[in-house]
């Protein structure tokens, strides 16, 4: 038998509501706060993640699918999103409107070793906002992910944030690293000694238990700080705490990409084992430039939306449970059907979000009656000879005490509506979680 690779996996029927319930309030959210969506190619060519990323970090060293196509260009699956969003919006002139606010959503490649939370085909949404060069812009995207978390009904969400202040104050502690790592080069593992020349930096981020001295002793990049990043920074917290946002300062945190400049974090949880950053994310004020543009400032941030689907179902939020439907529709015989399905179809007209599943492939009303208690439905709505006679239909409340009644057919959106607690115009949110 086939199987599918490792390392990328199906989304099964019964995982799909929380999914769809993540990425739909998750869309509600960024829509609300202004943010537009773009889809972008799985493939690009390899030079831009190469150039991006940085060729000395791990994704480029040794986690990207590349290829050779059938003309002999080099092409790899996108193992992120940033790059391509700032090749698509040199491409297109996106960056011409100030303060442009793009999402995306879907899957990124990463041959990593699979492991539970990490895997080669894994699924964001990320979030780019270009010209917008304050810290302003910083706390609008924290403040939007704290509010999806909370949407989400998550907790045990730790922010931790840092700054890297700018490339020529990281120039000079690069530096200072390096000399101070090859002072001590025999304790360095073998990573770390490729990354010695390289990317000092990374060291820093090193999970090794046995260089954990070595890094607690490194010198610090606070002494280095421009005073500009510095005020950037601190405006940053001022907002973070005015909006009762609690943060971590954590000097350590580095990020696993190169474009990094200024203002850096990650939502960690201890939830999740040893793949608990959820969502992490940075300013990268000279990517555009870089790619020979103009000097564009962008911050983003994206997060992994397995890593969210397994804290959602750990955490046991209301949201991992897909939610019954209100009604599970019932009828016996041809004519019956017919007018079953025409009314199911009014009632979906005339009562949005309304969850009604209609009752298929026949049998008996004792069966049907089963399968409706199965679905875990409020109501039966059902359509008989004598409904048909009568130009009616009945409502069986399938949880409590109350009666079976029958009503006219016209009035029945009324009587559902009053029978789900509804007031006559309201809305059923698509997404609630409680029926
Ligand atoms: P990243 O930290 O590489 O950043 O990935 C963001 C998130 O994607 C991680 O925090 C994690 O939740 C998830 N993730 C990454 N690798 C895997 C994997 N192998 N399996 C499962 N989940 C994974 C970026 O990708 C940047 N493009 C974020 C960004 C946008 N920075 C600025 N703009």
């Amino acid at each position: 038998m086939i199987k599918a690779l490792k390392g990328m996996k199906d989304i099964a029927p019964e995982q799909s509501p929380v999914w769809q319930r993540l990425e739909g309030i998750a869309c509600g959210i960024l829509s609300a706060y202004g943010y537009e969506q773009i889809r972008l190619p799985i493939m690009e060519t390899t030079a831009l993640f190469e150039r991006s990323i940085g060729e000395y970090t791990d994704i480029v060293e040794k986690e990207m699918y590349t290829f050779t196509d059938r003309n002999g260009s080099s092409v790899t699956l996108r193992p992120e999103g940033t790059a391509g969003c700032v090749r698509a919006g040199l491409e297109h002139d996106w960056f011409a409107t100030q303060g442009r606010r793009l999402w995306y959503l879907g899957p990124m490649f990463r041959h990593e070793r699979p492991q539970e939370g990490r895997l080669r085909q894994f699924h964001q949404i990320g979030v780019e906002a270009f010209s917008m060069p304050g810290p302003d812009i910083d706390a609008e995207l924290i403040l939007l992910t704290a509010r999806l978390w909370q949407a989400l009904g998550l907790h045990n969400l730790r922010l931790e944030i840092n700054t890297l202040g700018t490339a020529q104050a990281r120039a000079q502690y690069r530096s200072e690293l390096v000399t101070y790592f090859s002072r001590r080069a025999a304790e360095l593992d073998e990573d770390s000694q490729r990354r010695l020349e390289k990317n000092p930096l990374r060291i820093l981020d090193s999970k090794n238990p046995a260089m954990q001295d070595l890094i607690a002793e490194a010198p610090t990049f606070e002494h280095y700080l421009d005073d500009e990043s510095q005020r950037h920074f601190d405006q940053l917290q001022h907002l973070l705490r005015k909006n009762d946002i609690d943060y971590l300062l954590n000097p350590r945190l580095v990020r696993g990409l190169d474009y990094y400049n200024r203002t850096i974090f990650e939502w960690v949880t201890e939830d999740l084992g040893a793949q608990g950053t959820v969502c992490g994310g940075g300013r990268y004020d000279g990517l555009v430039q870089y790619f020979g543009g103009k000097a564009v400032p962008a911050i983003g941030f994206a997060m992994g939306l397995e890593r969210l689907v397994s804290l959602i179902e750990k955490q046991d939020s209301a949201l991992g449970r897909a939610p019954p439907p209100h009604i599970y529709f019932i009828s016996q015989g041809d004519d019956a059907l017919g007018d079953a399905l025409v009314l199911a179809e009014h009632l979906r007209d005339a009562i949005p979000g309304l969850r009604l599943t209609t009752h298929c492939g026949g049998g008996s009303f004792k069966s049907q009656f089963k399968k409706a208690d199965k679905s875990g439905a409020l109501l039966a709505v059902i359509i008989g000879a004598d409904e048909m006679a009568g130009k009616s239909a009945s409502i069986k409340f399938m949880r409590g005490e109350q009666e079976q009644k029958t009503v006219p057919q016209a009035e029945l959106k009324q009587a559902i509506l009053e029978a789900i607690n509804r007031g006559a115009d309201e809305r059923i949110d698509q997404y609630e979680t409680t029926s």
